[in-house]
């Protein structure tokens, strides 16, 4: 079992963890005032598996790290604490939260390859961006069952996909692998596989007739 860093203390940071927990994991859970606010958190999730930290330690204690902030923040994500590490990206792009960015409205980037760019020495597999947060501790099931859900994953690094991949076997979850970030649009916000419960051949038949669209 691993030790899940996770930046990000919303929908989906708290979500995972729970899932995660469940699981058998422990979180090293951050947000952006300070490890003080999140005490209410850690009592819920059990301050057994769950610790609260800064955004440096809980990106330093993690196997992995999950980013589970707006869009609009990545820039002011820690870099070196980061680096040669396994960067779990769940972002979206919502102008009207995180004003337009011109890369993505041109489609000439996908939101994943931005956060890489910002991070280039991690390895970041796009992950956990087209489930609704509550879902995910909620929808897992054992390997090998008929209706077992899928995630879409998508990054350069075989290596990091399979840590992704085995870490979603673990919550209750296939992986559907994209290819590079720079497919991950197949799985953006408004696209087929965005938010429906799907099987991995559900899903791949979703992604395989997904077109790209200008965004808005
Ligand atoms: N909600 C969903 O169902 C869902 C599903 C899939 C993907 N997503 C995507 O996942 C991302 C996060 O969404 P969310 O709904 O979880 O957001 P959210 O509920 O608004 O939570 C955002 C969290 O990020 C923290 N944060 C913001 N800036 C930070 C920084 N610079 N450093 C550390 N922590 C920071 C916030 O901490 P403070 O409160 O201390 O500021 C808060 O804990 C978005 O891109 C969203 O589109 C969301």
């Amino acid at each position: 079992m691993s030790t899940v860093g996770i930046i990000g203390a919303g929908n989906i940071g708290t979500n995972v963890a729970r899932a995660a927990i469940a699981a058998g994991h422990d979180v090293v859970i951050a947000n952006s005032r300070g490890p003080e606010t999140l005490k209410d958190l850690i009592a819920e999730l059990g301050e057994e598996h769950a610790k609260a930290a800064t955004v440096d330690s809980a990106a330093r204690q993690g196997d992995f790290v999950l980013i589970a902030i707006p869009l609009h923040a990545i820039e002011k994500l820690p870099k070196e604490p980061l680096e040669d590490t396994v960067v779990l990206d769940a972002n979206n792009y919502y102008p009207q939260r995180d004003g337009r960015i011109p890369a993505l409205d041109t489609n000439v980037s996908t939101t994943s390859e931005l956060l890489q760019k910002h991070l280039p020495h991690s390895h970041v597999v796009k992950s956990f961006n087209h489930i609704y947060a509550k879902d995910i501790p909620a929808h897992g099931l054992p390997a090998g069952h008929e209706d077992r859900r899928a995630l879409a994953i998508a990054g350069a690094d075989p290596g990091a996909k399979q840590v992704v991949t085995e870490f979603l076997d673990t919550l209750g979850y296939d992986a559907v692998d994209l290819g590079p970030l720079s497919e991950s649009w197949r799985i953006e916000r408004d696209t087929p596989g965005y938010g429906p419960r799907m099987t991995a051949d559900e899903l791949r038949e979703a992604l395989a007739s997904t077109e790209r669209v200008q965004q808005t």
